[in-house]
């Protein structure tokens, strides 16, 4: 991690940043037009990595959210040198230094909690710090928001979208919009530390008795609009836990578990975390059973019955690999436009690669190269898409299905999630507890 003393904030100072950053200090920009705008975009990638990097890690907030959710399709709809920028910005944190951060925390939470001056972990909207509450000794996580990034979105969204479009980083005559709103979106409940409370909190009503799951209790008197306090938990990762600690029968229960957790989110519920990050979960046992340890609910997103209903036709088109359904239903969703010709070939393999694991029988996931295959297939399924009046939730979903691919694949666990899914064969089990 690197320390930094100040986020680059101000509407101008950011923007000026942003075009700097994407078009190479800006130079001929208007004499340049077509290829060679692009190849001087990509030059000044070149001969600046680490620069950019630099840049993109001071000023935080949407930029890098918006980084790292493209860096998830940079194989397949990124220039390679925009990737490479991508990589070296996922790999290093930037972290506000104590003196600047301490600023954000309540006078009464600082009274209480003892905490330590280097975060242990440095994200794009804010960074976590680990603390020991005075009168108690409870050991507590201490996530405090930037200044600023909640300020900063519509601007950074808007000059973001301008120069991808400049840059033809873009795949063309695609209407984006759509999806930057939704990012957008997204970014400022992102930043409502308070509905992310919230939503913490349904889970954890939600999941109070089932021990396969544990979510940190909230200390809402310290919280504030920037700040949220949970307890701590010394747990590892999924990525720190070397799979041999955990033997394959656990492996697979951890699997099946987290899977039946989706399921749940989709169909049972209606309410769903759309960020499968496997940083926001630990792994951690407790009474002689593993357990997930389920973290940060601020991308949570409360799905609507009709869309509920619709994605459970959807699944389990793909599932029970039942291609004309799978067609009409893009019809009738308006996913594709009726009169359009649409490649069905590529919707043909989608289908048949998302469906491969419930083929029947156990599957092997952590030999699976369906992660892989669904990154490349996405975006030009996306490419294909109608998406002017579009359910925007799908890039929520799909990059959730993605991200469940890759915590299954990581945990290398074998197990046949048909004995998962024909428990959600009728929509809504929630009635039957
Ligand atoms: N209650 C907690 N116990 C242990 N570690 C935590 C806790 N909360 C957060 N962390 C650590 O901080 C990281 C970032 O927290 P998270 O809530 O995901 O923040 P962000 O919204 O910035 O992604 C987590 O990946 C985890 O390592
Ligand atoms: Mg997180």
């Amino acid at each position: 991690m690197k320390e930094i003393k100040k986020i680059t904030q101000g509407r101008i100072a950011r923007q000026y940043k942003l075009l700097k950053l994407g078009l190479g200090a800006g130079r001929n920009l208007l004499q340049s037009s077509g290829q060679e705008l692009t190849d001087k975009f990509k030059d000044a990638i070149n001969t600046e990595v680490h620069k950019i990097v630099n840049d993109l890690g001071l000023m935080k907030g949407s930029v890098m959210k918006v980084g790292q959710m493209l860096s998830l399709y940079s194989d397949s709809i990124l220039p390679p040198e925009v990737k490479e920028v991508l990589k070296e910005l996922e790999g290093k944190s930037f972290y506000l230094n104590w003196q600047e951060i301490q600023k954000n925390i309540p006078a009464s939470t600082k009274e209480h909690i003892d905490i330590t001056h280097t975060p242990i972990a440095a994200a794009s909207l804010g960074q976590v710090h680990k603390g020991t509450i005075r009168e108690s000794g409870e050991k507590v996580a201490i996530k405090i928001q930037y200044n600023g990034v909640k300020k900063a979105i519509a601007n950074d969204i808007k000059t973001l979208k301008l120069i991808l479009k400049l840059a033809k980083v873009l795949p063309k005559g695609k209407k984006l919009d759509p999806f930057f709103t939704e990012i957008k979106k997204m970014l400022e409940q992102e930043t409502d530390y308070v509905k992310e409370r919230t939503n913490h909190q349904l889970f954890a009503d939600l999941l109070k008795d089932d021990k396969s799951y544990y979510v940190p209790k909230i200390y809402e008197d310290y919280c504030d609009e920037k700040v949220i306090v949970s307890e701590f938990i010394d747990a590892p990762h999924l990525r720190e836990l070397s799979n041999s600690n955990l033997s394959l029968e656990d492996r697979n229960k951890l699997g099946l578990h987290f899977f039946d957790l989706f399921m749940r989110e989709i169909f049972k519920w209606g309410v769903i975390q759309t960020d499968p990050n496997p940083a926001n979960y630990l792994i951690r046992k407790h009474k002689g059973e593993y357990q997930w340890v389920l973290l940060d609910f601020g991308a949570t997103k409360e799905i609507p019955d009709s869309v509920q209903d619709n994605y459970h036709r959807l699944i389990f088109a793909v599932i029970n690999q039942k291609m004309d359904e799978f067609v009409e239903l893009l019809f009738e969703l308006k996913y594709l436009q009726k009169d359009s010709s649409f490649n069905k070939e590529l919707f043909q393999e989608y289908l048949s690669t998302v469906s491969e694991p419930f083929s029947g029988g156990v599957y092997n996931w952590g030999e699976s190269d369906i992660p892989e295959r669904m990154l490349k297939l996405a975006p030009k399924v996306v490419k294909e898409l109608t998406i002017d009046q579009p359910p925007q939730d799908i890039v929520f979903i799909d990059r959730k299905i993605g991200g469940i691919f890759f915590v299954l694949k990581e945990l290398k666990c074998e197990f046949d999630p048909n004995l998962i899914t024909d428990n959600y064969q009728d929509l809504n089990p929630a009635n039957d507890e």
